[in-house]
């Protein structure tokens, strides 16, 4: 899936308090990519990928999906999109605590229409034999393996990550960044991680760079490491 982002704005409050937290972003993402988008803290990476989401409304501007706009869909074609297409994935998990690995998973899966088949997603995650424990009784990594299957269950054509190895060690963080890689590969998903961990940008196909609400690089990454070699 092909995602184009077109002179994106949004701003918070009004009058004295406004403030502008997207400045006219334009960027696209090929079908199929891993893009990395950096940038420091404060310049926008969340709202940006927020509003790709179909989380929060954008000020101004357009999203399109494929060649569908976002601006063109009212709430319950905005529910069908994020339900069909998106796959979310946050810092801080977000599991459901008294649901297994495994039953965390499936209740996305009942979302699709054609969902992956489990047990396999579950062995791909290296979660098997941890299937029937509850998130407390995991790592950290396993818990973002965990939510990286529930986005995923849905096999949707763009996988959103929010600072996915922001709360991870640093073996763990490259754990989690080589199963992202896998599964672009094995999927063929549209893949856009948002971190302020500079080195992560070595793995992507594209390298976008915010600074303060607007987007001051967007490179083409023709050699990436694979994820197992990036150090930092
Ligand atoms: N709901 C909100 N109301 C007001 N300001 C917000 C809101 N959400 C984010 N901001 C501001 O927008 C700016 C960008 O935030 P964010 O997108 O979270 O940045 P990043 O993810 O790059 O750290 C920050 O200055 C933040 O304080
Ligand atoms: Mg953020």
């Amino acid at each position: 899936m092909k995602i184009t982002v077109k002179d994106l704005h949004k701003s918070y409050g009004d009058g004295d308090s406004k403030v502008e937290v997207l400045k006219g972003i334009n960027c696209s993402v090929e079908d199929g990519e891993v893009c990395v988008l950096l940038g420091p803290s404060g310049s926008g990476k969340s709202t940006l990928l927020n509003i790709i989401g179909g989380i929060e409304p954008a000020s101004s501007g357009a999203i399109l999906i494929g060649s569908d706009s976002t601006a063109d869909m009212d709430e319950k074609k905005l529910t069908l999109y994020r339900r069909n297409h998106l796959g979310f994935v946050f810092q801080f998990y977000n599991l459901i605590p008294n649901l297994t690995v495994k039953e965390n998973i499936e209740v996305c899966s009942y979302l699709s229409k054609d969902p992956l088949d489990i047990d396999e997603l579950l062995r791909t995650l290296g979660l098997y034999e941890h299937k029937d424990k509850l998130p407390s009784q995991l790592s950290g990594g396993q818990q973002q393996r965990c939510a990286i299957g529930r986005a995923l269950v849905k096999n949707p054509s763009l996988l959103l990550c929010d600072e996915p190895t922001g709360a991870l060690d640093y073996k763990t963080s490259k754990e989690i960044l080589v199963l992202i890689e896998q599964i672009n590969r094995k999927y063929r998903n549209t893949i856009i991680i948002v971190t302020h961990n500079d080195a992560i940008k070595n793995m992507a196909h594209r390298i976008l760079k915010m600074r303060d609400g607007m987007i001051v690089s967007d490179i083409v990454n023709e050699e990436p490491l694979s994820a197992a070699d990036i150090e930092w």
